[in-house]
């Protein structure tokens, strides 16, 4: 459960790194925080790149930057574009791999909440690691 002012903080926290996205090819600047268990703060920031399928999504750049830090249990995110607009499916696959019941918080630019899910909410039935646990 979150309070009402943590989502602020955290949305707030995207707001701020979508001011570092660098997206000059589509124009569609995203920014995201995330919170870890512990209670430190990540965020991540669109980075596209003129071989366009390079580009890195603002969600898994906050996700690396955690998990490049040491720091895997991620329990809320925040995302925010101009639009509210939701996750890519990529991202969503990240986040199930960290945590499937991580707070998905989709915001806009003004730091107005669109809506409030879940990773296993925005990718059910998702591929994981117990399907490579067997051992056929
Ligand atoms: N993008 C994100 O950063 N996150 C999303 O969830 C959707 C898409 C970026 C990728 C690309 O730089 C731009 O938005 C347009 O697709």
């Amino acid at each position: 459960m979150m309070k009402a002012d943590e989502k602020k903080a955290l949305v707030q926290q995207a707001v701020q790194a979508q001011k570092h996205a660098y997206a000059p090819y589509s124009n569609y600047e995203v920014g995201a925080a995330l919170r870890t268990k512990s209670g430190n703060f990540f965020r991540g920031a669109n980075v596209e790149n003129a071989v366009y399928s390079l580009t890195i999504c603002a969600e898994r750049a906050a996700i690396f930057s955690a998990v490049s830090a040491g720091e895997r249990e991620i329990d809320a995110l925040a995302v925010v574009t101009r639009d509210g607009g939701t996750p890519c499916g990529s991202c969503r696959q990240v986040m199930v791999e960290f945590n499937p019941q991580m707070v998905v918080l989709i915001a806009d630019a003004q730091g107005t909440i669109h809506r409030e899910t879940t990773a296993a909410e925005l990718l059910p039935n998702s591929f994981n690691a117990q399907n490579l646990e067997t051992s056929g």
